[in-house]
């Protein structure tokens, strides 16, 4: 029998953070990525246009016969996710939701920091979702739009980096906030200079791990989970010329992750 994949999209190099877990959750199975990286961020753009990227990225993957589609993006996630799964028959994951239930249930004082791009906070997604799981926890929420070129750059661990992230989270800290969701699937890269700018007090949370279960779920309970102790095959697709998303990616996912190859979504 032939096991489908799992397709995976974002902007760009960001949604690798959520693939690295759905990989470590399920390691027999295979997986398809695709980064727009012509196009990449989404977070500046108007929610039509975003909705279109991603509608366009949804159709590339079915040709390629995905059995789960996972919106590794969270600003696609915020604005484009219902339109997909009204649209689309396979099971569509967002990274809203998980981000959310990891939040809540790690804030002790009820004060929760939400940072992301322009348009995930705009479109409040995350307080939504948060307060939906407990409404008396206080949501604060930050655009960081800077975050995601500085994580496409690989500039995660300089001065640049430091001062940005000093500005951005200055407000969040004076809330007192004792937990911050790095509401955007770049900002893992960029951890380290914010769990520093944050101080020890704050826990980070990112919504990669309870993605990968959330698929891990949704393909036990369909029956579509390859036996285990097979090893999956990973195939990567970018929408520019790779070298950047090569470079980074390697850096971020830790040696050689195999070919990348181009294509084009708009033919
Ligand atoms: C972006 O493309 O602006 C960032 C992607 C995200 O929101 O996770």
């Amino acid at each position: 029998m032939a096991w489908k994949a799992i397709g995976i999209f974002d902007s760009g190099v960001g949604g690798l953070t959520v693939l690295k877990e759905v990989v470590r959750a399920l390691p027999q199975e295979d997986t398809i990525y695709l980064g727009d990286t012509a196009r990449v961020p989404y977070g500046t753009k108007s929610p039509e246009t975003v909705v279109r990227y991603s509608r366009q990225i949804t159709r590339y993957l079915l040709s390629r016969d995905i059995k789960v589609l996972v919106v590794a993006c969270n600003t696609a996630s915020a604005v484009a996710l219902s339109a997909l799964q009204q649209e689309f028959s396979i099971p569509i994951v967002g990274v809203i939701e998980p981000g959310a239930r990891a939040a809540a249930a790690v804030t002790k004082s009820g004060k929760v920091g939400v940072i992301g791009t322009t348009a995930t906070v705009a479109s409040s997604a995350y307080t939504k979702a948060i307060k939906r799981i407990n409404p008396e926890i206080e949501v604060v929420s930050r655009a960081c739009p800077l975050f995601v070129p500085l994580a496409e750059e690989g500039w995660v661990d300089n001065e640049v980096a430091r001062l940005t992230a000093g500005i951005y989270l200055e407000d969040l800290k004076k809330h007192g906030v004792d937990t911050l969701v790095l509401g955007c699937t770049h900002y893992p890269i960029l951890r380290k200079v914010i769990a520093e700018v944050m101080g020890p007090e704050v826990t980070l949370v990112d919504a990669a791990e309870q993605t990968a279960l959330t698929v891990a779920g949704i393909l036990a309970e369909q029956g579509l989970l390859r036996p285990k102790g097979e090893r999956g095959n990973h195939h990567y697709y970018v929408t520019d010329i790779p070298a950047g998303f090569i470079r980074i990616g390697n850096r971020f996912l830790g040696g050689d992750f195999g070919d990348v190859y181009q294509v084009n979504l708009e033919q």
